[in-house]
């Protein structure tokens, strides 16, 4: 009986971590589409949340490449506006609060993609039809992570759908605000496609007392990794003007970065 009984328990926990992760991405992915009507009647929350299922589902935790991620990918349609596209590479926070109430800027995560799947942790097991919210292998724990490959995947579509001028928000308290091994500098910069993107802008938000600017030596290494055909350019933008940018949404973009 005991043995039963803790049967049944396990499998409802299971169940119910599966079903919390479901409901999870179909709200989110509902409420975006509500949000966003010019894309809602061309994507389908519960088609996504079967091609998302397809990518791990069933598989060992740690060998989840970012091409499983394909259909997923293929299942959702959304273009995002030429020369509005940010990329950023530790400044999530900053990046994420300014383009909040801008349309001037889009981030992957203000994407229908990026959106529905900001911030969750998801795997399977080998021959397992169950999804797992905790116990998945970190970010670094195995390359071919679902999670980590998943963002992989949809960083490289974002960064090669991208087109005209795209900009890129970066650290400027760091000594080395490119990091080529970042997902910036190993998958969207490498997937710039020069016949559609005319150039690179990097923002560099930098507080008074920061040493870096644009002439450090880590953006050597960016335009090593750059396409030639794409231009680029870097400037140096306050952190008060950004924060002040993010607290009053009236001021237009172009006074801002
Ligand atoms: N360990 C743990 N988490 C990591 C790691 C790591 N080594 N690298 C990346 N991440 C996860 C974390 O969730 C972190 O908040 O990715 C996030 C961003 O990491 P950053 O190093 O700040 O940035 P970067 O790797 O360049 O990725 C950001 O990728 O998501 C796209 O379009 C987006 O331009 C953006 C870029």
């Amino acid at each position: 009986v005991v043995v039963v009984v803790l049967a049944i328990v396990l499998g409802l926990t299971l169940t119910r971590y599966s079903d919390h992760l479901r409901s999870t991405v179909i709200g989110r992915c509902e409420s975006f589409l509500k949000k966003h009507t010019d894309v809602s009647r061309v994507n389908d929350c519960e088609r996504i949340w079967g091609a998302f299922e397809e990518a791990y589902v069933g598989k060992d935790p740690c060998e989840v490449p970012a091409e499983a991620y394909d259909p997923l990918i293929s299942s959702v349609t959304q273009h995002v506006i030429c020369g509005t596209m940010l990329f950023w590479s530790k400044t999530k926070a900053l990046a994420h609060a300014f383009t909040d109430n801008r349309e001037c800027l889009v981030t992957l995560e203000d994407t229908l993609l990026g959106f529905v799947f900001d911030e969750l942790t998801w795997c399977s097991k080998n021959g397992s039809k169950e999804t797992f919210t905790t116990d998945c292998p970190g970010w670094s724990e195995c390359q071919n992570n679902p999670v980590r490959s998943f963002w992989i995947r949809a960083s490289a579509n974002f960064a090669a759908t991208s087109c005209g001028n795209v900009s890129a928000m970066l650290n400027g308290s760091l000594e080395s605000p490119f990091s080529s091994t970042s997902v910036f500098g190993s998958v969207e910069v490498k997937s710039l496609d020069p016949n559609k993107v005319d150039d690179l802008t990097i923002l560099l938000v930098t507080k008074e007392t920061d040493t870096t600017t644009c002439a450090s030596s880590s953006f050597q290494s960016l335009r090593s990794a750059l396409d030639p055909k794409i231009a680029y350019n870097c400037r140096e933008v306050p952190y008060n003007r950004v924060e002040n940018c993010i607290s009053d949404p009236e001021i237009p973009c172009s006074d801002c970065l």
